[in-house]
């Protein structure tokens, strides 16, 4: 196929350039070994070095990409070799014929050739090439061997012509005969050729030109067998089936299930791949297509180093790239796949394309994942991995609510623990359908793939076009569970969200007009919950679904991206302008992917919705889906979001996708293509949200899905947050973002307070949880402040708005460690806490759901992250105002505080917090716990240069905000207004407004 006549998008037509290497990357220099990947020419070893931990493989005798160690940081001079003495070879493990060969020289000869260029005195060249020894060792001399025998049989033949022309250029001539530039290419080609192929011509050739002096075919086969044979004595030859591979290949060997799968014109699917060449550079490597990558690509970054090792089809000139990009002080390893059709002869049909196979030794291991449903998304599971297959994908468009792209493989007979045991993770820098899977063998090793669902997935590559697999981030920890999220957590925070957002920067707190108005988005509506949440600290207001088009209910409009000027009848600009007005920022809500059929846009464009003519299309929540694998429809839908974002001043966008895809069908892509849909959607989303970013750099986008049903790594590098769920009730809530922070840093976890009863679960969670389980996100309200809360709870809020502000950097910033695990608490406890990075301070947080006893002690909550040399003092932030009377049991709602250890600050030593913990009591259904935690040397130091900072505004102190920002006793009036007024929550809902739930 001609690239993009079919479908001239932009995405598709970078996607099928040829040559992957896209300008960037071939600027970028070509190192022998960069400080975090090293390549030992001499084992044929590749170490990706991380901070703690090291990935190896090699390159085997056959060719393949054979893993060997993901752990620890070993010695450099550690020799993995040993290990290959574990394979047992099988009698049903099958061995490739002796004629699929290994060729190893062509890279390292291409190679040397390159280097060698502009020399064109032998001499020197001769010198040069043996100083590369230390680089190539056995291959340069043989190389090197072989083209000063071709050089030497050159001259024979010279020397035989001038013998016959009696020529005056005898014996003692023939030595200088120079060696040319063009000589010594095509010296260097024969030379590869005459060791390399299986038919060897060449030296046949030359072989019958000079029997009497060179028997070249002999030494090259003996050298072949010895590099063919060059398996340790005693070592038995084993196959694919048994060997932990890199990258497996199909329908060789291999029976586990495949890295990849294409279909060949004559209808095979049979592709040995071989190693063939590899490059390291310096920064991430750009991708060609629209796909999201980890690091900044159009910067050179030195801090990441990338290697790229291709391997090849000898019969079929079909390449695969594996990258893996290693990033310096973290330990993580990115990797990701391009397959590349370099055949002349015809198109090729991918089927199957694994951005990442992880090979595991033999042992026991178990399998965390995080499933979930609308509502209550990515709750934490986990089991032991057995003999056999196990898969978690999405089928539906998005990577779902109902199997988060993310994975953890935790090694042991015990499930994998927070502070300790080896863990490995995986997130997948993929929104659209993915697959996770997972295959343990009867050799007890295990197979673990991660990329784009095989399902409903194929993609035709013409002749020199390539497709490229989402990015995977590979996570190690020798700590358990807490330091994985860490090092994603940092990644995520360092690398993907954009540049604008890191660093110190923190979100500000917005009020959401969704639960407070729903498809009520009037001006007057607005402009009154505006004032009241500027009064009581807001900064931003987002105006949710409802103000364009005729969009009074969730029947309509979708599409018809005009303001809906009944409801806001002096238009957007006059409403920011007012809004902006009173010191708030403005955010505004839209649903760029989805068509009502009852929209002027369906009207005009029947065609521009997935699906297929003439056959019924299922609607989800009464719309249907734009094909964004079309140009138009994505330029038609930025056009319109361009124009709004000019219009007036806005500085967020929630972008929202409320339905998954159905009839994937493209009007506009031809019937073989149609397998390329629900990927080409995922890369046509984005375009547009590229060129949103690109255009308005400054703009905060909070990506959503029906709540949290496109949390992924992809939609991070967009936008610094994501809404993580429709369920904003408090206590469903510490589930879902204890789950979500498994791989998702605390700051990009959209989490409001809303009002109670709750309009998802009719629950009445007191306030102060309410606030608690927000802080432990983004932070903000989703309620309406005109009618939902009384004054003194708004005065509460006023507090809690600049205890937020305060707490906000080390919530942002800090190492985050989880301390009870809800999903198998037997108590019904939550807890985790944030730690800066100098350990000076920290926030410990504590929930309880629903108390089954009141009797029962909770365990003593044991800190973790501190310095135990550090003293510090522990301050409660929002004591409760329950006290219990213990002769009857009474709880009795005092309306003063009631502390956790009878006074509102103790000084204890990191030691005894980290060892004997805290004991912690937990009073009534939904109650929490907040402390924090500052080191006595901190409290000291910045006690003298803020003598009187009770609440600091870590904006008066910029330099610094983690660790300046003192704990200071709050003065009466703040205690007061930070406590909890709320009597514990009924167990019977009381009655809620019949408002619609979404
Ligand atoms: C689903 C989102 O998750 C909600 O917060 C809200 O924006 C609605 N969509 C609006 O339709």
């Amino acid at each position: 196929m001609a690239p993009d006549k079919e479908n001239d998008g932009k995405f598709t037509s970078r996607l099928e350039r040829s040559n992957s290497y896209s300008t960037l990357w071939g600027n970028r220099a070509n190192l022998q070994s960069s400080r975090c990947i090293h390549y030992n020419a001499q084992q044929r070893r590749f170490d990706l070095l991380c901070r703690t931990c090291q990935y190896s493989f090699r390159v085997d005798e056959h060719g393949w990409l054979e893993h060997q160690y993901w752990g620890v940081r070993l010695q450099p001079d550690d020799d993995l070799d040993f290990l290959h003495h574990t394979n047992v070879a099988q009698p049903f493990d099958p061995i490739p014929e002796k004629t699929e060969r290994f060729k190893p020289h062509l890279a390292v000869a291409s190679d040397i050739l390159k280097r060698q260029s502009n020399d064109s005195n032998r001499n020197t060249w001769k010198a040069a090439t043996m100083m590369q020894r230390h680089h190539y060792n056995e291959e340069a001399s043989r190389l090197e061997n072989a083209c000063w025998r071709l050089l030497a049989m050159k001259q024979r033949r010279k020397e035989k012509e001038c013998a016959e022309t009696d020529s005056p250029h005898t014996c003692s001539e023939h030595i200088s005969i120079p060696v040319t530039e063009e000589d010594r290419a095509l010296l260097f080609e024969e030379a590869i050729r005459a060791l390399m192929t299986d038919n060897q011509d060449t030296v046949l050739k030359a072989q019958a030109a000079n029997k009497e002096h060179f028997d070249v075919r002999e030494e090259a086969d003996k050298r072949h067998e010895r590099e063919m044979s060059r398996i340790p004595p005693g070592l038995e030859r084993v196959g694919k089936n048994t060997k932990l591979l890199e990258f497996s290949d199909y329908g060789t060997g291999d029976y586990r299930i495949p890295s990849f799968n294409v279909t060949y014109g004559d209808g095979s699917n049979i592709s040995p791949l071989h190693y063939k060449a590899h490059r390291i550079t310096l920064g991430v490597v750009p991708m060609d297509c629209s796909m999201p990558i980890v690091g900044d690509e159009l910067s050179v970054q030195s801090d990441a180093s990338a290697l790229i090792v291709t391997l090849a089809d000898p019969f079929t000139d079909l390449e695969v790239d594996l990258h893996y990009a290693v990033f310096q002080d973290l330990d993580v390893i990115v990797r990701r796949t391009v397959i590349r059709n370099k055949s002349p002869a015809g198109g090729v049909t991918v089927q199957k394309i694994a951005s990442a196979t992880v090979d595991f030794e033999s042992d026991h291991y178990h399998f965390l994942h995080l499933p979930g449903e609308y509502t209550a998304e990515r709750q934490v599971v986990y089991q032991p991995i057995v003999e056999g297959y196990r898969g978690v994908d999405s089928r539906r468009g998005t990577s779902s609510h109902q199997h988060n792209p993310f994975a953890v493989i935790s090694r042991g007979d015990t499930p994998p623990e927070e502070s300790r045991g080896e863990v490995f993770g995986f997130a997948l820098v993929y929104s659209g359908n993915h697959r996770i899977e997972i295959e343990k063998t009867e050799t007890g090793r295990v197979r673990f793939n991660i990329g784009i669902n095989p399902d409903h997935f194929s993609w035709s590559l013409a002749s020199g076009c390539s497709l490229e697999a989402p990015e995977c981030i590979m996570a190690y920890s020798n700590e358990g569970l807490t330091y994985m999220s860490q090092q994603l957590h940092k990644l995520i925070r360092s690398h993907v969200i954009p540049q604008e957002f890191r660093g110190n920067w923190v979100c500000p707190i917005l009020l959401n007009t969704w639960e407070a108005l729903y498809f009520d988005q009037t001006h007057d509506n607005i402009m009154s919950i505006a004032k009241e949440a500027k009064d009581i600290g807001v900064e931003l207001l987002v105006m949710d679904d409802g103000w364009y088009g005729q969009r009074n209910n969730d029947k309509t409009s979708l599409g018809d991206w005009d303001v809906d000027l009944k409801k806001l009848p002096n238009g957007l600009k006059a409403l920011v302008d007012e809004v902006n007005g009173l010191g708030l920022k403005f955010g505004i809500w839209v649903e760029p992917e989805m068509i009502s059929v009852e929209s002027k846009l369906y009207e005009a464009n029947p065609e521009w919705a997935l699906g297929q003519s003439g056959k019924s299309r299922s609607e989800g929540r009464n719309q249907l889906v734009l094909d964004f694998t079309r140009k138009d429809v994505r330029d038609y839908i930025y056009g319109k979001l361009e124009a709004i974002l000019n219009s007036a001043n806005i500085e967020y966008v929630k972008w929202d996708c409320n339905r998954h895809l159905t009839e994937v069908y493209s009007r506009q892509l031809p019937p073989y293509r149609q397998g390329e849909v629900f990927h080409r959607y995922a890369l046509g989303v984005y375009e547009v949200f590229q060129r949103v970013r690109t255009n308005f750099p400054h703009i905060i986008v909070e990506t959503c899905a029906g709540g949290g049903g496109r949390f992924d790594v992809a939609m991070l590098k967009y936008g610094p947050q994501i809404w993580a769920s429709d369920n904003t009730d408090g206590l469903a809530r510490i589930r879902i973002q204890y789950g979500t922070s498994m791989a998702y840093p605390i700051s990009s976890i959209g989490s409001h307070i809303s009002s109670v009863p709750n309009h998802q679960t009719f629950r009445r969670t007191p306030l102060k949880t309410r606030f608690v389980v927000a802080l432990c996100g983004t932070f903000g309200y989703e309620l309406d402040l005109t009618k939902e809360v009384t004054p003194k709870e708004k005065e509460q809020l006023k507090a809690m708005n600049r205890l937020r502000t305060r707490l906000a950097p080390i919530i942002f910033h800090g190492d985050f460690y989880r301390l009870w695990n809800p999903f198998c608490s037997t108590n019904n406890v939550a807890a985790w806490m944030f730690v800066s990075p100098n350990r000076l301070k920290a926030l410990v947080f504590a929930f309880v759901t629903f108390k089954k006893t009141l009797g029962r002690y909770l365990p003593r909550l044991r800190l973790r992250g501190l310095d135990p040399h550090q003293k510090y003092v522990v301050s409660e932030l929002v004591p409760t105002t329950i006290r219990r009377i213990t002769s009857v049991q009474f709880a009795e709602d005092q309306d003063r505080p009631v502390y956790q250890f009878g006074k509102k600050t103790l000084e204890i030593s990191g030691l005894a917090l980290l060892n004997v913990g805290l004991p912690i009591k937990l009073e009534f259904d939904g109650d929490a716990m907040l402390m924090e935690l500052t080191a006595m040397s901190a409290h000291t130091t910045t006690c003298a240069m803020t003598p009187s900072a009770s609440f600091v505004d870590p904006k008066a102190h910029p330099e610094s905000p983690l660790s300046l920002s003192p704990i200071q006793p709050p003065t009466h009036q703040h205690e007061m207004a930070m406590t909890m007024l709320e009597p514990p929550p009924d167990e019977v809902p009381r009655s809620i407004s019949h408002r619609r739930i979404i």
